[in-house]
C-alpha cells in the first residue's frame, strides 16, 4: 500500500485503532472517507466525535495529497477533476454512441432488462475492453467482478479476448472475481474492495446483479423498508468508490412485471427509487428478435435515445447489417402521461427492428414517471 495512505500515518491513530478499523474492513485512509464517520463509529465502537475527527483528518490529508477536492472548490477545479474521467470504449460503434464514448469512470452505470437480454454478456465484454491500452479505447486497467448469481464464465472471457486479438491468459489474469453468497456478503465484499481496487489498478467495478440477492432474501412488503435501507447503503457505497478511486462502476438489475402498467412495456427495474436515484446513467436493454435494443433512460447530459446491438462469440457487438442507427426517443406530452388510453402518441416510422420499442417508448416514459413514484410502494 502507498505509504501515505496508511491508517497509522494519521495523527492520533495508533495500532489499536488501526487493528479495529482493519477488522472492520478499513485498510487505508481512502476507506475512511468512503465509509464516513457514522459508519466508522458504528463498526468500531468508537464515539461519533472521535470518528468524525479521524475522518476529517484523513480528508485533509487526501486534499493535501491532491487525491480529493477541497470542500469549497471553484468550477474550474470540478472541471479539472472531470477531465480525469476516463471512458472505456464498449468496442462497438452503437453503444459508444449511446454512451458518448464509453463507460465513464467516477460514475455508476446501471443496466437493467429482462432475462437473456445481454446484461451479463456486456459485463464480460467490458472486463476485456477495460484492459486495452488508452489509444485503443481501454484504460489499461483491470476489472473487479462481484458475481452474485454465479454467472461469471471465464470461457466467455477467453472467446471475447480472442475475438479482440488479445492474449486470453493475460486477460483472465487481469480480472478479479468475488462471488457473493448473500446480500450481507455482497455488502462486505464492496466494503473491503477499496484496497483491492487501489493495489490492482482496477478501472472497472462490476456488480452482476446488484439487486438479485436483496430481492431473494427480503420477500414481502413487510421487509421492504429493511431491504431498501441495505440496498441504499450498497448503492451509495458503489458510487462513492467509483468517485474516490476514479473507476467505472457497472451494475446490472433485473426487471419485474409491473401489474399496474397497461400500456407500453410492463417491466421496470427492481429496487425502485434507491437504485434509480443513485445511478449516474441508466440503460435499458431489450430483446428484439435476435438483436438487442439499448436505451439511455436517465442521464444528466445524454439525450434519451436508442441503439441496436447484437450478441456474439465476441460479446456485445455491432449488428452485422449495420443497423446501429441512433433513434432519439420522443418524450410524450403531459396529456399522454395522464391518460394514455385516449391520446395515442404519434409513432415515427422506423426500421422494423426498432418499430416495436419505438412504439412502446412514448407511453413507457409516461408510465415510468407514474410507476417510479410508487416504486417502493407496490413491490
Ligand atoms: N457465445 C455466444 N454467442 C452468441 N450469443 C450468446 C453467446 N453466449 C450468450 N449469448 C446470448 O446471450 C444471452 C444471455 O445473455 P445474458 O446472460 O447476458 O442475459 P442477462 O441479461 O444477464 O440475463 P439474466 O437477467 O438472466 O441474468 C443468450 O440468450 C444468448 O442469446
Ligand atoms: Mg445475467
Amino acid at each position: 500500500m502507498t505509504e501515505d495512505l496508511r491508517l497509522d500515518s494519521l495523527e492520533g491513530v495508533g495500532p489499536v485503532t488501526t487493528k479495529k478499523l482493519g477488522d472492520a474492513g478499513i485498510h487505508n485512509i481512502m476507506d475512511l472517507i468512503v465509509r464516513g464517520p457514522v459508519e466508522i463509529a458504528d463498526i468500531t465502537g468508537m464515539d461519533r466525535e472521535t470518528a468524525e475527527k479521524i475522518v476529517n483528518k484523513s480528508r485533509l490529508q487526501l486534499v493535501d495529497q491532491g487525491l480529493i477536492a477541497h470542500d469549497f472548490v471553484s468550477a474550474t477545479d470540478i472541471y479539472k477533476r472531470r477531465l480525469e474521467i476516463g471512458k472505456i470504449s464498449t468496442g462497438t460503434e452503437c453503444l459508444d454512441n449511446l454512451l458518448d464514448g464509453g463507460l465513464e469512470t467516477q460514475a455508476l452505470t446501471e443496466v437493467y432488462g429482462e432475462f437473456g437480454c445481454g446484461k451479463t454478456q456486456w459485463c464480460h465484454t467490458m472486463c476485456v475492453h477495460v484492459q486495452k491500452p488508452i489509444e485503443e479505447g481501454g484504460l489499461d486497467g483491470r476489472a473487479l467482478y462481484i458475481d452474485t448469481e454465479n454467472t461469471f464464465r471465464p470461457e466467455r472471457i477467453v472467446s471475447i479476448a480472442k475475438a479482440n486479438g488479445m492474449d486470453p491468459e493475460k486477460v483472465l489474469n487481469n480480472i478479479i472475481v468475488a462471488r457473493a453468497y448473500n446480500s450481507s456478503h455482497q455488502i462486505l465484499i464492496l466494503e473491503e474492495s477499496g484496497a483491492v481496487i487501489k493495489e490492482n489498478n482496477i478501472k472497472l467495478l462490476i456488480v452482476d446483479s446488484a439487486v438479485g440477492l436483496f430481492r431473494a432474501e427480503y420477500l414481502g412488503r413487510g421487509t421492504l423498508a429493511g431491504r431498501q435501507q441495505k440496498l441504499n447503503h450498497f448503492v451509495h457505497l458503489l458510487v462513492r468508490i467509483a468517485e474516490t478511486y476514479n473507476c467505472a462502476a457497472l451494475a446490472t438489475n433485473q426487471v419485474m412485471a409491473s401489474p399496474d402498467v397497461f400500456f407500453g412495456d410492463p417491466t421496470r427495474p427492481v429496487g425502485g427509487n434507491v437504485v434509480a436515484h443513485t445511478s449516474t446513467y441508466r440503460i435499458y436493454f431489450k430483446k428484439s428478435g435476435k438483436k438487442r435494443i439499448a436505451r439511455m433512460v436517465d442521464s444528466p447530459h445524454h439525450p434519451e435515445q436508442e441503439v441496436i446491438f447484437a450478441l456474439s462469440e465476441a460479446g456485445v457487438v455491432d449488428p452485422e447489417d449495420g443497423t446501429t442507427k441512433k433513434t432519439t426517443v420522443k418524450k410524450p406530452t403531459a396529456q399522454v402521461g395522464h391518460d394514455s388510453s385516449i391520446t395515442k402518441p404519434k409513432i415515427k416510422k422506423v426500421e422494423p427492428e426498432t418499430m416495436d420499442s419505438e412504439k412502446k417508448t412514448a407511453t413507457k416514459t409516461a408510465d415510468a414517471e407514474k410507476t417510479e413514484t410508487d416504486a417502493t410502494k407496490s413491490e
